[in-house]
Formats: C-alpha cells, structure tokens, sequence
C-alpha cells in the first residue's frame, strides 16, 4: 500500500515536472520568434558600415543594436525628408539640414522653424556622425537614436508629438509597408523611427574631398595648398584635428557673448563653470559649403572666421581656450593659403550622391 502511494506520488512530481518544463521550452520558444520577428527584415540585404581607409575606429559602434540595412536605410532617408513629422508639413530634418550645403543650413545663421519661430543655435553640418559621442554644439544629447526627439518635438523646430507623428505614418499606405521590409512585421513605433533615421543620418560619410585624395596619393595639393596645410597643421589642427577636422572636445575659442541669447554652452549641460562658453569644435570638412560659421552663425565668410582667430578674439574670458590666449598671428599671405587648403576639404562626392538625395 504504502509503496503504491509512493509510486503515485512520484509520477505526479514527474507529472509536474514534465509541464513546467513544457511550459518554459513552449515560452522560450515563443520569446525567440519574436527578437527574431522584430530584429529581422523580410529580406534583407546587410550593410558593412566602411571605415574610411586611414581612419581611426568610430569611438562607440552606433549600430550595435541597429542593425544596417538598405531596407532601414532606405526608410530612414524618407523619415529624413518627410514634412510630416513637423506639424503643419513644412519643416521636415531636411529643411534645416541641406544636402548641398553638406546638410549644415545655407546662408542661415538660426533656422525657420514652426510659426516663423528660429531656432537658437547655427544648424550643424551632417556627416560622420558615428565619429561623435556627443551631439549639438553643447553635446547635451549622447547618440544618435535619441537626438531626433528635440528637433520633432521642439515648439520652435518642428512642433510634434511622437504619437502624432506615429499616427500620421501609420495612416499612410507606404510606411506600413516600408517599416516590414526594414523591421519584419508592420508594426510602426517610435523607435523603429529613430532607428531608421539613424542609420540614414549615420551613413553620411564625407571622405572624399581633394584633401582626402591627397592623403590616398591621387592627388597633388597645389603650392598655395601644400603651405596652407602647413600652416594649418601649425595653428589649427590641435583643435581641429585631421582626419575628423575636429578631436570631437568642447572649447571657448573667444567669441563675445551673444546679449540676446545668453549662450554659455557647454555650462548649460554640466552645470560647471569651467564650462563656461565652450562649444564643440566643429568639424572643418566641407566648411566652404556651410556658412554662415560658429555656434549661433554670427561669421559670414572663412575670411571673417580666420580675422577672428588673428584679430577678433576676446582675450579675458576666463575660460578661454590656453592655447589661444595670444590670439593666431597670421599674415595676409598665410591668410590667403590657409583659405586655399580649407577649400580642399568640400566633398561634392557626398553633397551631391544620389544616395542621399531625396
Ligand atoms: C528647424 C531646424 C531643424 C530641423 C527641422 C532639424 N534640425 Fe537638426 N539641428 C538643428 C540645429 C539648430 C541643431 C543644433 C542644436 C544645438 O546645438 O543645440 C541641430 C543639430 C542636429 C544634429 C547634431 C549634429 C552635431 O554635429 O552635433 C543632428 C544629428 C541633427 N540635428 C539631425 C536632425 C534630424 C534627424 C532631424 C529630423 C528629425 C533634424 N535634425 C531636424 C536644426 C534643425
Ligand atoms: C583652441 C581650439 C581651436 C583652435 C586652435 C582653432 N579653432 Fe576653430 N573652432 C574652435 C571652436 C571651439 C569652434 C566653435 C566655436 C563656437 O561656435 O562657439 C571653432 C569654430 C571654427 C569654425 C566655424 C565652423 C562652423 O561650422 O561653424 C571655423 C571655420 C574654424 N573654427 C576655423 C579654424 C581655423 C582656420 C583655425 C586655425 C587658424 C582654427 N579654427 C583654430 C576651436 C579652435
């Protein structure tokens, strides 16, 4: 009797056993169809993010979690251009950030925004963004999936909300289908957007200019060029550091302060008064193409930019940057060269790909 109550009691512990375990393989098996559903596209066709030959490696892999395709690419480039994630449709990523102007704001030193508001800052140039740990001229935002959430929401740049963007996207007969093909069902949500803009505003490398091919030995700087690249080799490149043409630091290169907006950059993020005034140092690939120049585009033109560092620049901030407490001496002459040499640094190979185009 009692071995048969043993026995009964056993077979129920196997019992149990054999649920549990078929409920937690059942589980398991469910959780990886979906990853794989949410993390796999229909048919995709995986890109290699290139490292441009010469180059040191991106300090973090921005497409860790993002993996490229062209399908998310592809997606990502229309978010880019579409004026319906602004709220009344006329001020789509692209309005701020052309690609002719090496997607920087031409001739604009603050942007049209929503209701004829402006922005605040000069809109930066877009390449070589995986190069950049920290975004906008204060590095307040730190990758490249969140930065889009200020623009499309800000009162003064495009004005909406994540879930009426969504909404608008979702009502349309093309994203349903264009979310599939990059992220593997219909389902369209706010960070399948983010991450397709990405790896659109990710995959503007600008490695092409006559510089660059200089450096590849395919070209040959003319004389006026080769001097101005020793000069700028001298003087600039500390900060502005080949071959990003930035070290990607944040420094107060002696503008006044701005009486109307009162912008002391960096400081407003850390909060420290070492910070007072500095801003990012800005990469200086294609410059000819993006003026109006610094953080709020007060310098017209690369002549004014180079009389600041020879002559404009405010020597009593306690902030300023050490090395450039004596201002830059630059002649005329030398003034004249290092303007030939910036020159080599425009890369219409980037500003007019069909890649990027609209
Ligand atoms: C109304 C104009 C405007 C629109 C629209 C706009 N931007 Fe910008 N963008 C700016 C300005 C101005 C800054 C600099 C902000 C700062 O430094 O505080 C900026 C900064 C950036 C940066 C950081 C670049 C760097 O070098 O640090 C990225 C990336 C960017 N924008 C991408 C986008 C994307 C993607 C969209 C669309 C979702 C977008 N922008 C829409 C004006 C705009
Ligand atoms: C001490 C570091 C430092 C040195 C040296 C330096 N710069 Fe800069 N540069 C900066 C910083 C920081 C900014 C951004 C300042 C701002 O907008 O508030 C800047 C901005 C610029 C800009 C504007 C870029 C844009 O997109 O708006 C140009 C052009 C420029 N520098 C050229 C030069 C040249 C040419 C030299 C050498 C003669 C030089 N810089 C030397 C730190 C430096």
């Amino acid at each position: 009797m009692l071995s048969i109550i043993k026995l009964k009691s056993r077979i129920i512990i196997w019992l149990c056993t054999g649920i549990i375990l078929f409920i937690f393989l059942v589980g398991a098996g469910k959780k990886t169809s979906i990853t794989q559903q949410l993390d796999a596209p229909e048919n995709p066709i995986y890109l290699e993010f290139k490292i441009p030959a010469g180059w040191p490696k991106p300090p973090a892999n921005i497409y860790a979690n993002n993996r490229l395709t062209e399908q998310g690419f592809q997606l990502g480039k229309k978010l880019f251009y579409d004026g319906r994630l602004s709220k009344d449709g006329h001020f789509p990523c692209a309005s701020c950030h052309q690609q002719f102007a090496a997607f920087a704001n031409y001739d604009h030193d603050f942007s049209h925004g929503f209701k004829d508001a402006f922005t605040t800052r000069n809109a930066p140039a877009l390449f070589n963004l995986a190069w950049m740990t920290k975004l906008h001229w204060d590095g307040g935002i730190n990758h490249i999936e969140v930065q889009p959430l200020g623009p499309l929401t800000s009162v003064i740049e495009m004005a909406e909300t994540l879930d009426s963007v969504l909404y608008k996207l979702k009502k349309d007969s093309v994203y349903p289908k264009l979310f599939k093909a990059a992220f593997g069902t219909t389902e369209i949500n706010s960070q399948r957007m983010l991450k397709a803009i990405a790896q659109f505003t990710g995959s503007i490398i600008s490695a092409n200019s006559k510089y660059d091919k200089v450096q590849r030995g395919e070209a040959k700087f003319t004389l006026s060029e080769e001097n101005g690249f020793a000069l700028f080799k001298t003087k600039c490149a500390p900060c502005h550091k080949e071959p990003l043409f930035t070290d990607n630091s944040f420094r107060n290169n002696g503008l006044s302060v701005n009486p109307f907006l009162k912008d002391y950059g960096r400081q407003r993020i850390t909060n420290d008064k070492n910070d007072s005034l500095k801003f990012k140092v800005p990469s200086l690939r294609n410059i000819m193409l993006t003026f109006p120049y610094m953080h709020d585009g007060r310098l017209y033109s690369l002549s004014a930019v180079i009389d600041h560092y020879r002559s404009g620049l405010i020597t009593t901030q306690p902030t300023l940057d050490p090395l450039l407490v004596n201002r830059i001496p630059i002649s005329n002459n030398e003034k004249n060269e290092l303007l030939y040499f910036l020159n080599t640094l425009t890369d219409t190979s980037m500003t007019k790909a069909a890649r990027f185009a609209q």
